[in-house]
C-alpha cells in the first residue's frame, strides 16, 4: 500500500535501525489512536528491509481471558532457539526471558523485534517489555512497541514500564491523523492544507454540508 505523509517517521526509524545495527539497541514507542496507521507504518519500514534483517513479531490481543506473555509465543515459532519448547514446560519465567536475550544477542543478525497493541498486554509481557527494553541498549536490536496511548488510563501499568525504560536508548513516536484522507476536504479547497485542528473542524458534520459541492465534484 502507498503509506502516505510518514517519510519523517520512516527516516526515524532508518537512523534507529542504523545505531541498532551497530549494536546500540533501540526501543521505540509508536503511539496513537486506534486506526491512525501504527501497524502501517511498522509492517512498511519492515517491509523496505533487506535480508540483512531480521524480523520477529509479536502481538497482544483485546481477549477476555488474556493470554500470557501472547508476543513471546508469537516470537518463539518464529526462532531457532529453544524457546517454544521451553515454553510448552513450566519453564521460569526468567528463564524463558534469558533464552530470549540471548537469541537477540546471538543472531548473526540484526532484528527488528514488534511487539503490537501492548495496551492490551498482560502483566508478565509488561514485565518482559521492561527486561528486555533496559538490556538491548546492548544489542543489535530495534525493538518496536506499539500501543493506544488515547486507551491507557492514568494509572495503567504500562506508563510505569516506559519510565523504567533507559532514557538514552528510547525514542517515541506520536502518531497524529494522516491529513491525505481520500475523503479530505481540504484537497478540494484553494487553500493550504489545515493544521489537525482545522480538519476536525472541517470535518464536523454540522459544518460538512458547507463544503459538500466540492467534495462531491472530487471525490472517487
Ligand atoms: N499513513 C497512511 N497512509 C495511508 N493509509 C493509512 C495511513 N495510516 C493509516 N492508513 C489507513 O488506515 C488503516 C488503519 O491503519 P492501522 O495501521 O491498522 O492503524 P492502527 O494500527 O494505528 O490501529 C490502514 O489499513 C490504512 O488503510
Ligand atoms: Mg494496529
Amino acid at each position: 500500500m502507498n503509506l502516505l505523509e510518514r517519510d519523517h517517521c520512516l527516516d526515524q526509524l532508518s537512523e534507529l535501525l542504523s545505531m541498532a545495527r551497530t549494536g546500540h539497541g533501540r526501543t521505540v514507542l509508536i503511539s496513537g489512536e486506534a486506526g491512525v496507521g501504527k501497524s502501517v507504518l511498522v509492517e512498511h519500514f519492515v517491509s523496505q528491509q533487506d535480508s540483512t534483517v531480521r524480523q520477529l513479531w509479536g502481538a497482544c490481543e483485546a481477549l477476555y481471558t488474556p493470554r500470557p506473555l501472547g508476543p513471546l509465543y508469537d516470537i518463539a515459532s518464529q526462532t531457532q532457539s529453544s524457546l517454544l519448547t521451553l515454553m510448552s514446560g513450566h519453564t521460569e519465567r526468567a528463564t524463558l526471558f534469558s533464552v530470549l536475550l540471548d537469541d537477540l544477542r546471538q543472531s548473526p543478525l540484526p532484528t527488528i523485534m514488534v511487539f503490537e497493541d501492548v495496551h492490551w498486554a498482560d502483566e508478565a509481557t509488561l514485565d518482559l517489555i521492561k527486561f528486555l527494553g533496559r538490556r538491548i541498549p546492548q544489542f543489535p536490536v530495534l525493538f518496536l512497541i506499539t500501543y493506544r496511548d488515547t486507551e491507557l488510563g492514568f494509572d495503567h501499568p504500562l506508563w510505569s514500564v516506559i519510565g523504567d525504560l533507559p532514557g538514552h536508548a528510547l525514542a517515541r513516536l506520536m502518531l497524529s491523523p494522516f491529513l491525505s484522507k481520500p475523503s479530505g476536504v481540504w484537497r478540494t479547497l484553494p487553500i493550504e492544507p489545515p493544521k489537525d485542528s482545522m480538519l476536525r473542524l472541517l470535518e464536523t458534520p454540522s459544518l460538512s454540508p458547507k463544503f459538500s459541492p466540492a467534495t462531491q465534484e472530487t471525490s472517487p
